[in-house]
């Protein structure tokens, strides 16, 4: 008689309940310490597809007393959580401020479900969750750190985009394809570089 695979799916449900969705970005394992307890991880790491260290693109940890020699991004989420925007009115636009195909692509990927595709506050979820229309002089008036920030950290019930969006250069061609839907409707304004 085969055994029932009962044990096996109550394990699987087990691991699974466990894993909260944050694990990911905050509580990810570092792979040394995968080696030891998953058997087949040792051949594994050696795949073409496994380069733990050599993506920017996998949110990593720093471990802790260490500090990153090619130059990590700093963390403001604390301040920004406050609404303290110092540092994120600081920040300077390192792109040419031109929109890219990228930034329409993120933006459609992650932004327009709420915010719209024109950036008019009007999409499918938009109305649901109350967002804003991003084509305000508000939302005009904000600093390209300030729309980059939201877009890592996110704001309020926006949730934060930083842990998908892992690349700065695309955060910040999130926020030129943002500046380039508000210029449709205040051509002169733009927003604050
Ligand atoms: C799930 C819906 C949702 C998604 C997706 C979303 N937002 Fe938001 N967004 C909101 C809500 C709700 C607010 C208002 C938050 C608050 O009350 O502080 C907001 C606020 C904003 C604001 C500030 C507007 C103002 O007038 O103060 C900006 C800018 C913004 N979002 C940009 C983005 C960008 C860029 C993305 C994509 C990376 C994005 N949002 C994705 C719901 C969303």
């Amino acid at each position: 008689m085969r055994r029932s695979p009962r044990p096996v799916l109550a394990l699987a449900l087990l691991l699974a309940a466990g894993t909260g969705c944050n694990t990911w970005y905050n509580d990810v394992p570092s792979p040394d310490n995968l080696l030891a307890q998953v058997p087949w991880f040792d051949h594994m790491i050696s795949s073409q597809a496994v380069w733990p260290y050599s993506r920017l693109g996998v949110p990593r940890n720093t471990p802790p007393g260490t500090v990153p020699v090619t130059g990590g991004e700093v963390d403001w989420s604390a301040e920004w959580a406050m609404a303290n925007t110092t540092t994120a009115d600081k920040l300077v636009n390192p792109t040419d401020r031109i929109p890219t195909a990228r930034g329409d692509t993120l933006y459609h990927t992650f932004c327009a479900v709420c915010h719209g595709v024109a950036g008019a506050g009007d999409g499918p979820v938009g109305p649901k969750v109350a967002a804003p229309s991003l084509l305000t002089p508000r939302a005009i008036g904000y600093t390209d750190g300030y729309l980059y920030s939201i877009t890592r950290y996110g704001r309020g019930i926006m949730g934060k985009y930083g842990d998908k969006i892992t690349e700065q250069d695309d955060r910040w061609q999130v926020v030129n394809y943002v500046r380039q839907l508000q210029s449709a409707v205040a051509p002169a304004a733009g927003g604050k570089p």
